[in-house]
């Protein structure tokens, strides 16, 4: 049993609770945001808050790690965020080059596993040697997997997974009634990832409650938390609290329980 001090956010009571160490969801995803609002709030330029994004997603990384979670996906970037500001653009772009820059030691000691889903080679060279060189460093760990989806967007990984099974079939490797969910699913970008492709678990943090074209097709049996923090304020305890919430539900995958 993991324990930890939990907040009630209405109250304010604070009570011990107790996680179920057999019930820690094996792959959770988190769309982390706010980071603007967060500096915002304290007259803090925008990208001031993507700075203790990064500082947030080390605390976080580790902490999952220890609880046994396996694999850990971060939405980083999406294929939508180029219409942001070019000056925040590239402090995003720059971010992977730091947080590895530093921290790939810290992940090797960990066992922990960089994996990057996205469309990779449209990030700038300086982004995209960061990230293949945090792959090759970690790539015998054999611990937890940090995924994180950089240039990602979830209509685009279905398309680009439909056009290359639409190839197979028109070289005439594939036959159209071998399309299946099982196969569809392989062909996405967490198809390397087994049976822990689709996630248990989904968080958003600042209080929005939608999917911004994350994970469409493997989010189908998930677990939503919502949680209106922002993301630079999240850490190992609010990770706890949104294993705790997990914990409490039913998952019935469509069918009944007892
Ligand atoms: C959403 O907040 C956040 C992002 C678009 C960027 C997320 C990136 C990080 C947390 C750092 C990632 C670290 C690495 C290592 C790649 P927002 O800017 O949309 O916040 P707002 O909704 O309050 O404006």
């Amino acid at each position: 049993m993991f324990s930890f001090l939990n907040k009630d956010q209405q109250t304010g009571e604070v009570a011990e609770l107790q996680l179920d160490e057999q019930n820690i969801p094996a792959h959770i995803a988190i769309i982390m945001d706010g980071n603007g609002r967060w500096a915002q709030q304290r007259h803090l330029p925008r990208i001031a808050g993507h700075k203790q994004g990064m500082n947030t997603v080390k605390t976080v990384a580790m902490a999952a790690s220890h609880l046994g979670v396996k694999v850990l996906t971060l939405y980083a970037f999406s294929t939508e965020n180029w219409k942001r500001p070019t000056a925040e653009v590239n402090y995003l772009m720059k971010l992977p080059v730091d947080f590895f820059g530093t921290f790939v030691p810290d992940l090797v000691k960990n066992n922990i596993r960089v994996k990057v889903m996205g469309y990779t080679d449209q990030l700038p060279a300086a982004t995209q040697k960061a990230v293949h060189d945090a792959i090759e460093d970690t790539k015998d760990c054999t611990g937890m997997v940090l995924n994180f989806a950089l240039n990602y967007g979830g209509r685009a990984e279905i398309v680009t997974a439909v056009q290359s099974l639409a190839q197979q079939v028109q070289a005439g490797q594939l036959a159209p009634a071998a399309i299946d969910e099982d196969r569809l699913s392989q062909q996405l970008m967490t198809g390397d990832l087994g049976e822990l492709r689709d996630p248990d678990l989904l968080i958003r943090t600042s209080g929005e409650e939608r999917l911004s074209n994350f994970m469409l097709w493997q989010v189908a049996y998930s677990e939503f938390v919502f949680m209106d923090l922002h993301w630079p304020d999240f850490d190992q305890t609010t990770l706890e609290q949104a294993i705790y919430q997990y914990q409490q539900r039913h998952r019935r995958f469509g069918g009944l329980t007892n």
